[in-house]
């Protein structure tokens, strides 16, 4: 699967000691920990517990099994500053997060896990005199202060409060800090989460199944490489101060993707009905791109090409048997 971040590579230099990937077992941290590890960079895998599935997916299962993995829940301040010593940290790519269905389930326990896990990330980072931290926030916090033009949700107001918790940390104890805001990733490992259905149809077309996704028109496509390459190259340099960045990737219709999807698997049944999503598809990447190192972007065309191909492999290698959910 060397294929899928071949592009993505680093000099093992660009970053001077061991990466902090929290949220390790999910999408994005997947990606970010195949392209340290095959960069040559030393890190360290961190989630509430040892799932290697989606890493395995990305990197293989052999270099899946090879990470260095600490179970930790980022609620738990003392187990991160312990984490964050023992292995001399000197970057973090803070991911660990509970997506809007999860915070709209459960939100009290999304509020701890999205603004107070970040608190603790920030804090550690303060402690050890960290000065390279990326930590996601969303797309979804452009929808608060609320009365706007998108859905506003718990999740988009916890992430906005990790933007603003940022802040601080740097103007009060010069923490410094880049903050993200991913629009809708899709690759491989984007398995859950309401925007993912576009992944979800590449993947049922690569299986042989249907599927609708219920959107329409112009939507992100973040190629998960391309964010997790954007993670890395914020942490690439010591910080200063606490900007945020969009992070849009290609804007193109959800109907351009399937005709890609249809082209490339004959017979494809991928379909789109509905509105558009209820999120902006085509915020700028300049600013961001203007801030930290530069690291490739990926066209709509070769994002869906690698995704189909890997998820052919995937199911052919029995390693994929079933659609998520
Ligand atoms: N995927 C997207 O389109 C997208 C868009 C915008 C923002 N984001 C943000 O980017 C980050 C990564 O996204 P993703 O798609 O990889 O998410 P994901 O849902 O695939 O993975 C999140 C990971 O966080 C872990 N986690 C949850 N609670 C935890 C806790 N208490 N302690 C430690 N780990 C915990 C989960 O086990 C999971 O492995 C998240 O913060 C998400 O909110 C993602």
């Amino acid at each position: 699967m060397d294929f899928l971040t071949d592009k993505f590579l680093i000099p093992a230099n660009r970053i001077d000691g061991t990466v902090l990937v929290t949220g390790a077992g999910g999408c994005i941290g997947a990606w970010a920990l195949a392209i340290l590890t095959r960069s040559g960079v030393p890190c360290v895998a961190a989630d509430l517990q040892d799932n290697r599935t989606r890493p395995a997916l990305v990197m293989g299962p052999d270099a899946a099994a090879g990470l260095t993995w600490e179970t930790c829940d980022v609620t738990d301040a003392g187990r991160l500053g312990d984490i964050v010593r023992k292995h001399d940290i000197r970057a973090i790519i803070h991911l660990a997060g509970l997506q809007v269905p999860f915070c709209a389930a459960t939100p009290a326990l999304g509020a701890r896990v999205n603004v107070e896990g970040t608190i603790n990330v920030l804090q550690s980072a303060r402690e050890a005199g960290i000065r390279r931290i990326a930590y996601a926030s969303s797309v979804a916090a452009l929808a608060m202060p609320p009365g706007g033009p998108y859905k506003e949700t718990l999740y988009g107001a916890y992430k906005l409060a990790n933007e603003h918790s940022a802040f601080v940390y740097w103007a009060d104890w010069e923490v410094p800090s880049v903050g993200i805001r991913p629009n809708v990733v899709y690759g491989i490992a984007r398995d859950q989460g309401m925007s993912s259905r576009n992944t979800l149809a590449i993947q049922a077309a690569a299986m042989g199944l249907p599927f609708g996704i219920p959107y329409t028109g112009n939507y992100s496509w973040l190629y998960a490489g391309e964010a997790a390459a954007a993670f890395i190259a914020a942490v690439s340099q010591d910080g200063t101060g606490a900007p945020v960045f969009d992070l849009n990737g290609t804007c193109d219709s959800i109907e351009n993707g399937l005709a890609i999807v249809r082209r490339l698997e004959n017979g494809a049944q991928v379909s789109a009905s509905g509105g558009p999503f209820p999120f902006p598809p085509d915020l700028d990447d300049a600013p961001l791109r203007a801030h930290v190192p530069d690291y490739p972007s990926v066209s709509l065309q070769e994002g869906i090409k690698d995704t189909h191909r890997a998820f052919k492999l995937l199911v052919a290698s029995g390693q994929l048997t079933r659609m998520p959910g």
